[in-house]
Formats: structure tokens, sequence, C-alpha cells
């Protein structure tokens, strides 16, 4: 019951909730229980007396108390969803500030739909049949619990026979609730399922299209729907089967006491009134036993989300900022690789041994094949990672011993793939520093060579990008990416494939931009292009985790190893610019 701990956290802050529903829910249920006896008595008093005084004075006490009960059910039921809204609001925006602490490896072990899923449904679960469900179970127990201390009171022998229906509906409850518990679990991850392929539909979209492929997306939908959907029709054949199976066992044991008590009334054991008590007692319990099997199934239901919901809460993040991490100064420039090995998965090097040492300013190209590692080399820079031996530095500080964000502030990182998010183009040039003055923004777009476009487009730097937003080609984009990687005018760039997967006026564009921004920075481009890497001051190769070659494009060429090769398959592209035939793209 750990769960019940972790989750007890969330409620203590609202411990006045919790002990104001509490206390209502004891008034409502012990005004419950005490009319039915009052009344009884009452029915015997007045087949002795006759008398009216006695019958007005009963009215006014069961109206009083009726009142009283109809006040504090609104509180009860007020405070209960109050705290159970409160708790799940609470729940989710600690997931979500979870996954914004992420390392960036978690996200290759999660989907995005299962913590959706996780977030909204499951926390859902937990908000309407544990939190809200809890106080309505503690209430509905309390009046079984009371109910049978009333039947006990009045004639604990005829008590004695309605106990044997107790183990019947108890029992029954629990395999119900098993069942539907295991059930769920099965029916949200479909629902995970189905969020991921709906995603995919979008994102994929041309892919899809290109290749022909929505019949086979369609039928991968309907595989998980269907399972969905038998999932929950067999959560609904339990629910089902629950309820009219509780109201036939009430109905058996209201016979046993009519029955039963007829003989002690007669027999002289047992006043009238009283037996309309108990049968009242009886027929009140029917809903509470119900609800209370319902309860019991609903709990279990909600361990389980909840269950998962602390799976994404207690995600472990590999990379985690040292408690003693000091801000690292304006950044001079100087990366050092001091022989440093990764992996992604154990024992499988993406960098092994690595040296490296670069100069302020420094421009320096990463070349090497799909896979050698050169994205791992600058990730470890920007520390998306930790090296698993050695040590990454800049300016001679150990990373692991700065903050995060004052390191990444001081890097310009321009990845292959441009995100851009819903808002003006303004925002997404700003997204580093919202507060960044409208010159700021112009010159970082002037930088990165989009100042032009951007001033030509009708709302200019207002302009709505996004979903709903204007569509941008991928050379406009990636122009935007620069402008926003240069605002805060990072000492360090890094630019992966920044260039790749351009035609050859954005190509030149961005070229240009590169030579002029880069003057100056300790820059990493990772490019295919040939003219990208002629211009950088140093050429470093790798190859399967290592550096292999290091040097100018003359003396690379010269040396006849790796680079060269390189060059002979045309894995380096001679840039158009060059009047060389720009062959195909090498895959990335
Ligand atoms: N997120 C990841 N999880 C597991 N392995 C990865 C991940 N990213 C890269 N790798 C592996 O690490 C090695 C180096 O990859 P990478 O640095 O991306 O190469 P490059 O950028 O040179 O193409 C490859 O073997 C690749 O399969
Ligand atoms: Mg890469």
């Amino acid at each position: 019951m750990s769960d019940m701990r972790r989750l007890a956290v969330y409620i203590v802050h609202y411990r006045l909730h919790v002990i104001g529903a509490l206390a209502a829910t004891l008034i409502v249920t012990a005004v419950n229980l005490a009319v039915p006896k009052y009344t009884g008595g009452l029915v015997d008093e007045l087949i002795a007396t006759r008398s009216f005084v006695v019958l007005n004075r009963a009215a006014f006490v069961v109206l009083i108390l009726f009142g009283l009960r109809s006040l504090m059910m609104y509180a009860q039921i007020y405070l209960t969803f109050y705290l159970s809204h409160r708790v799940t609001a609470d729940l989710r925006q600690d997931l979500f500030a979870r996954i914004q602490q992420w390392s960036l490896d978690r996200f290759a072990v999660w989907q995005a739909g299962d913590a959706i899923t996780r977030s909204l449904q499951d926390t859902q679960v937990v908000q309407v049949q544990l939190l809200a469900g809890s106080v309505d179970a503690i209430s509905t127990g309390l009046m079984v619990g009371g109910i049978v201390v009333m039947l006990v009171w009045i004639d604990w022998q005829l008590a004695l026979a309605m106990a044997l229906v107790i183990p019947l509906v108890g029992g029954m409850a629990r395999r119900v609730g098993h069942e539907i518990q295991g059930t769920t679990v099965r029916a949200q991850e479909h629902v995970a399922g189905l969020a991921g392929l709906i995603r995919e539909a979008f994102s994929g979209a041309r892919v899809i299209r290109a290749f022909a492929r929505e019949d086979r997306e369609i039928g991968r939908f309907q595989t998980q729907n269907e399972q969905s959907f038998r999932a929950n029709v067999r959560i609904s054949r339990m629910v089902a089967l629950q309820i009219p199976m509780v109201s036939f066992l009430t109905a058996l044991g209201l016979v046993v006491v009519l029955w039963l008590g007829g003989q002690r009334v007669t027999a002289g054991h047992l006043t009238p009134g009283l037996l309309v008590a108990f049968l009242a007692y009886v027929g009140f319990a029917v809903e509470p036993a119900v609800s209370l099997t319902r309860h019991y199934a609903g709990l279990r239901q909600a361990m389980g989300a909840f269950g998962r919901i602390r799976m994404l809460l207690d995600e472990p993040s590999e990379l985690r900022e040292d408690p003693a991490a000091v801000a690292l100064p304006s950044i001079i420039g100087r990366v050092t690789f001091d022989d440093v090995s990764f992996a992604y998965a154990p024992g499988r090097w993406a960098l092994r041994d690595l040296s490296l040492e670069v100069r302020p300013g420094e421009r320096v190209a990463l070349v090497g094949l799909s896979g050698a590692g050169k994205t791992t080399l600058v990730n470890l820079v920007a520390r998306f990672y930790d090296p698993a031996e050695g040590r990454v530095e800049i300016d001679g500080r150990d990373l692991r011993q700065v903050t995060l964000r004052s390191l990444r502030s001081q890097i310009g990182l321009v990845p292959q793939e441009t995100v851009l998010f819903a808002g003006t183009i303004r925002d997404n040039i700003a997204y580093a520093r919202p507060d960044a003055s409208m010159e700021e923004v112009i010159n970082a777009a002037k930088a990165g060579n989009a100042h032009d476009f951007i001033a030509a487009l009708p709302m200019g730097y207002d302009t709505m990008l996004g979903d709903d937003g204007l569509q941008m080609s991928g050379g406009q984009r990636q122009r935007l990416a620069i402008a926003r990687a240069l605002l805060n005018d990072p000492r360090l760039l890094i630019f992966d494939e920044a260039t790749s997967a351009l035609d050859s006026e954005s190509e030149a564009l961005i070229q240009e931009a590169l030579d002029r921004i880069t003057r100056g920075r300790t820059t990493f481009i990772i490019a295919h292009r040939l003219s990208t890497i002629r211009g950088a001051n140093r050429i470093v190769v790798l190859d399967q985790g290592q550096v292999v070659e290091d040097g100018r494009h003359d003396e690379l060429v010269a040396l006849n190893g790796t680079y060269a090769r390189l060059l002979r398959l045309q894995w380096l592209d001679a840039a158009p610019a060059e009047g060389a035939p720009a062959p195909a793209g090498p895959p990335v």
C-alpha cells in the first residue's frame, strides 16, 4: 500500500477539507441511522398512548434531523469534489513538470500516447473512483456498519439470520472487482495505442499518402480499436452483473426477515414497531451494500490507475544537477573531451575513449558515416547526457559541476529537424528569452538571413505559426531555427546536419549566414556538404565512436584515409555552388 502513502502526500495539503468532509459524513450517517429506530419506537408509543402531542413532537424532530442532514450533505459533496479535483490538478501538474525534467533518453523509453493517457485519463479515474469515491465509500461503510449495529441492537437473533447473506455479497464483490481491475488495465493500454496511431496519422500523413499505406493504418487502428471495445464490453458485463445480483440477494434477506420476524412478533419476542424498524434498516442497507461493491471495484480500478501514474512520476532521470553546481561564467569557448566513453545501451559504445581539444573560436566540422557518433558528441557538449567514463569540459570546467541552465543558455543549437511552436514568428525566435526586445529579435533574424522573408509577410513578425498558422518551407524554418539559436549571442554554436535536407537556394543563403555568424565563435558543424566542411578551420573524422582523422581538408585528402574514401563515395556532397552536380543526399 505504498501507493496509498504516496497519494496521501497530495491529500495532506488539504487536510481541513478532508476533516470537514468526514465530519459532515459522520453527521449525515448518524441521522440516517437514528431515524428508523426513532420512528419504530414512535409507532409503539403511538399504539400505546394514541397521543397527538407525541405525534407532533416526533414530526418536528424528524424535520429538524432531515434539515440538518441536507445541510451536511451539501458540505460533504462540495468538499469531496473540491478535494478530488484539486488533487487531480496537482497530480497532473507534477506529471508534466516531471516530463519537463526528464533527460532526453527517457523520451526514447516512453511513448507520448502512453504518457498522455496516464496524465489525463488515469488521473481522472483516480479522481472519480478514489478521491471522490472514497468519501462516499467511507460514508457507505459507516452506514452499513451502523445498520449492522442497529440490527443487533433491535434483535440479535434475527440479525444473525441476516448475517448469512453478507459473506455471499462480499465474496461476489471481490471476484467481480478483481476482474474489472484487470480488464481496465488492458482497456487503458489499448486507448494509449489508439492515441499513438492518431498522432502518427498526423505526423506521418505525407509518408502514409506517399506509400499508399492508408489501408494498413486503418487496419492497425481497427485491431486496437476492436480490442479496446472488447475489453470495455467485458467491464460493462461485470458492472451489469453486480447490481442485479446484489439486489436479488437483498430481496432474499427481506423475505427471510419478514418470515422469521413475523414469527417472533407472534411469539411476543419483538414489538411490531421494532419489526418495522428492522425491515426499514434492511431496506436501507440495499443501496449502501450495492454501492459498496461498486466502490470496491472502483477502488481497485483506481489503484491500478495510480500505479501507472506513479510509474510516470517515478521515472528516474539519469541526469542530475549537482546540488553544489555553480553557474558557468561567460563562455570563452574551449571545449575538451578527455577520454570520453558513452553508451545509450550497456556495452554498445557510441563513443569510445575519445579525446578532443577544441580551441576558442575554432570552427570544427564533424564528418563520418551515419551512426559514427557525431550527434552523440555534440549531445555531450550540451550535456543532454553525461559520459559513462571521462570528462567533458568547457573552459576547463567539468560540465557536471555547472548548472544546466547556465550551460545551455550559452549554447546555440540548430538541430536537423526544426521545431516551431504554436505562436508568432517573434515568439518562436525569442523562445529562449520571451522578454527579448524587438531589436534583438530582428538582429537575430538578420544574422540568420531570415529577416527579408519575414518582413515580406503581410503580418511580418506577428505572423502566426503552428498547426493552423502559416506553413513554411524547410529553408525558411531552418533560418528561423538559426535566428532562435543566435538570440542569446552564444559563444558556442552547434549545427547538427542543419543544411542536409535543403534545396540549393536555401543552402546558399544558410551557408552565407553560417560563414558570417560562426566567425569568432566556437562552432561544431555536422554536415555532408563539401562547401560547409571546407569552410571549417578543422575537420574531425569520426568512425565507430572514435576520432580517426583530424586536420584541414587538403591534409586529409593527402592522407588518403577515411576522409578521402568518404569523398570518393560522394558521402560528402560537392555543393551546387561549386558547379558540381548535386547528388542525392546521403541517408541520415
Ligand atoms: N537515442 C538513442 N538510443 C540508443 N542508441 C542510439 C541513440 N542515438 C544514437 N544511438 C546509437 O549511437 C550510435 C551513434 O549515433 P549518432 O551519434 O546519432 O551517430 P551520427 O550522428 O554520427 O549519425 C549509433 O550506433 C546509434 O545507433
Ligand atoms: Mg546524427
